[in-house]
């Protein structure tokens, strides 16, 4: 697995944000995806997750970004629902992430669950970036399909670039308003004390090269610390889900962020009446660039190295519960890693 390389770890980004501003269609612009169309356009009901490699991050972002300046092997993207019924799945997504993109649609600002989010990575203390989604929706404008932001927003006529920087100095003066120094991503200098706005479009994919620029250079200089991890020690992950699979029975979605895990390995898994001791039958991804939970295609793998997200089947996962710890038990006493979990658990 290419995780392996010098041990460091994918960053986890969670992609937060209000219903309907269009983090999903970011998502699937940066999957390529658009066209099997999972199901942008749609309320996002779960919590799920794709890994994108740095070649493809590499390839979208043109001449931005020149993989040989990065050892960190990609960007793992959490999706989360903006519908405020969904505030569980939101803060799970938050609390699981390194780094996090907030999507604001440019014409509706902040709303109710963009401040949420807000408070979310502010108690996470997750560092952030904003992506002023939908510029394609300013009156006048004249699409440059996935060009960077800054060119495409020179072709545009005076009216139109005046429009936009009017949206997006309202966007940077709400975050001022919540404590956040701002501003446009190209002025800014230092990323983790200024939050940077980078203008995008899902649609045209416009400003993407340069979101995906600023995501790696953000996770290259600020988290390559944090990523370096023991890849071959026990894996440690987050149930985001429980899901029946078919021929599977209850399986759990989870993100490994630390170690690996394995086929056969025994894990702890959090579940409603405390800790579940089992056996992992099998680990499934699904295709590469595919979200973990599409139910199709899966290719079933030995094993998983952080950080990753992977489908989990194993006997008596009825229980698990969604936001609970899973861990591999490896070479230590089962006894301890279930102390490890009850104390997690007990957080709830
Ligand atoms: P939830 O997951 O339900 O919170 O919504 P979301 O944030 O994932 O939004 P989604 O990607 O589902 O997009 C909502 C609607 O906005 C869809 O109809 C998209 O086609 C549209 N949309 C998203 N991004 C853009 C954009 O950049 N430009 C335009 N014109 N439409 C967009
Ligand atoms: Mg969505």
């Amino acid at each position: 697995d290419d995780a392996d390389a010098g041990g460091l770890r994918t960053p986890i980004v969670a992609v937060l944000g209000h219903v309907d501003h269009g983090k999903t269609s970011l998502l699937d612009k940066i999957r390529g995806s658009a066209v099997t169309a999972g199901e942008s356009g749609a309320i996002t009901q779960h919590i799920g997750s794709t890994a994108v490699p740095l070649d493809v991050i590499s390839s979208m972002a043109g001449d931005l970004v020149d993989p040989t300046d990065f050892d960190l092997p990609g960007l793992l993207f959490i999706d989360t629902p903006g519908h405020h019924s969904f505030s569980t799945l939101r803060s799970r997504g938050g609390a699981l992430a390194d780094i996090a993109i907030l999507v604001v649609d440019v014409n509706d600002g902040f709303q109710p669950q963009t401040m949420e989010a807000i408070d979310i990575l502010k108690r996470t203390q997750t560092p952030f970036i904003v992506a002023a989604n939908k510029i394609d929706t300013v009156p006048g404008w004249n699409p440059n399909e996935g060009e960077p932001v800054r060119v495409s927003k020179e072709k545009q006529s005076d009216r139109v670039q005046g429009d936009l920087d009017e949206k997006l100095y309202e966007i940077i003066g709400q975050l001022s308003d919540n404590g956040f120094s701002a501003d446009m991503y190209w002025r800014v200098q230092d990323f983790q004390n200024n939050i940077g706005v980078v203008p995008v479009s899902a649609e045209t994919g416009e400003g993407v090269p340069d979101l995906l620029t600023v995501m790696m250079g953000l996770s290259q200089r600020y988290l390559k610390e944090e990523m370096s991890i023991d890849v071959g020690g026990p894996g440690v992950g987050t149930v985001l889900e429980v899901t029946d699979a078919r021929g599977f029975g209850t399986t759990v979605d989870a993100v490994v962020y630390d170690g690996t895990i394995s086929e056969d390995d025994e894990i702890v898994v959090g579940g409603l009446d405390g800790p579940i001791v089992t056996e992992v039958r099998a680990l499934l991804k699904p295709q590469p660039l595919a979200e973990i939970r599409t139910e199709k295609q899966f290719e079933r793998v030995e094993s998983v190295a952080a950080a990753d997200g992977v489908k989990i089947a194993a006997p008596d996962l009825d229980d698990a519960m969604a936001g609970a710890p899973v861990r591999v038990v490896r070479d230590r006493d089962v006894d301890e890693v279930i102390l490890e979990v009850e104390e997690e658990l007990a957080g709830f």
